[in-house]
């Protein structure tokens, strides 16, 4: 009989549910009892959490964001907080603690294993960002909506002649950019990985009106960065991780492109919008296979590690493999979209 913890934390993400619904319900089948502390790393820092039973858990598949709350808390920012998750795991007679969550998340997890706790990883976040994963449930719900949003700003594009600049978020990787851009037939697509002059981007859309376009659509990355400019940042203090605050770079562009091309240009900036509502069917199978993983891998005691997807399959990998780098956009991937650009 073991008793699990689990929480969510770093942003909101569509198929954390289905996360928590997996555990649970497999947990439940080998008759252990689970504890779900809110709020992220703060709910195991302070202790705050209740029951998570069969009754809890109904209905909550399709619903995004997550019943346990989260927060950006991080238990290494202040030396006793390590101590208190500690605490909190010893209180509570847990066997194992799962961590679900993005690089900041998964880092304090790993972290955490690294000093003596059963902590076990699920891998989660919208920017798809996280190594030793091919995805990251999340990503492909906000990749559809990025997508749909495109697909109906070429309206207004085509009917007011207009540039239409449309922020995407994605942190510094350019995934949801990149593949939205694509599938939604960008006229220029700006990426992290790949920094541009704003002449260059330029480029791009007066090829495109010169053989007769009445408009033009720019997809840019939150982290893109202009070519001989500073990264914009939409606040100057940095999160308990050290993150910077991302956004207003779709802004700048707008008023640089209209500048030097004269043509009417407006920035959309899609926000939180990509990470609300319901997941789609993949997040929430990847979801649910994630976390039926992750109670097998406390079954087997294999703490320090991680669910994820390699090919069709779930496997488990080191946390240490997820959280040393970030997995950015492969420039082949970038090479195929940048052949529909201009
Ligand atoms: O990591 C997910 C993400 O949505 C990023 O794409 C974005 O930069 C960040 O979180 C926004 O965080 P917050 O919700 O704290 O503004």
């Amino acid at each position: 009989m073991k008793r699990i913890g689990m929480l969510t934390g770093g942003g909101d993400c569509p198929g954390l549910n289905a996360v928590i619904r997996a555990i649970v319900r497999t947990a439940k089948k080998e008759g252990w009892t689970c504890i779900g502390f809110k709020h992220g790393w703060k709910g195991a820092i302070e202790n705050i959490h209740e029951e998570l039973t069969l009754a809890s858990i109904s209905g909550i598949l399709p619903r995004g964001g997550t019943i346990l709350g989260t927060s950006r808390t991080n238990p290494y920012k202040k030396a006793e907080d390590v101590e208190k998750v500690r605490e909190t795991i010893k209180k509570n007679r847990l066997d194992a603690l799962i961590a679900i969550g993005g690089e900041d998340t998964l880092g304090a997890a790993h972290k955490l294993f690294k000093d003596g706790l059963p902590v076990i990883g699920v891998p989660k976040t919208i920017d798809n960002d996280l190594n030793a994963t091919d995805y990251t449930f999340g990503y492909d719900t906000a990749l559809n909506i990025a997508t749909e949003c495109l697909d109906r700003l070429h309206t207004t594009a085509d009917s007011h002649d207009r540039v239409m600049v449309v922020e995407i978020m994605g942190r510094h990787a350019g995934w949801i950019a990149l593949e939205a851009g694509l599938a939604g037939g960008a006229d220029a697509i700006l990426i992290p990985e790949v920094p541009m002059t704003a002449d260059e981007i330029c480029e791009y859309i007066q090829s495109r009106h010169k053989r007769g376009k009445n408009f033009s659509i720019v997809a840019v990355a939150e982290g893109f960065s202009i070519k001989g400019e500073d990264l914009v940042t939409s606040k100057k203090e940095l999160d308990a991780f050290g993150h910077v605050q991302l956004g207003g770079v779709g802004d700048r562009l707008a008023k640089l492109i209209e500048k030097k091309t004269g043509f009417e240009t407006r920035c959309t900036v899609l926000g939180h919008i990509q990470r609300g509502g319901s997941p789609t069917a993949f997040d929430r199978v990847l979801g649910t296979r994630f976390g039926v993983k992750a109670v097998e891998l406390v079954k087997l005691g294999k703490f320090g590690h991680m669910a994820a997807l390699r090919g069709r399959e779930i496997i488990e990998v080191p946390l240490a493999d997820a959280v040393g780098a970030l997995k950015t956009v492969p420039m082949h991937l970038y090479e195929t979209a940048k052949m529909f650009f201009g």
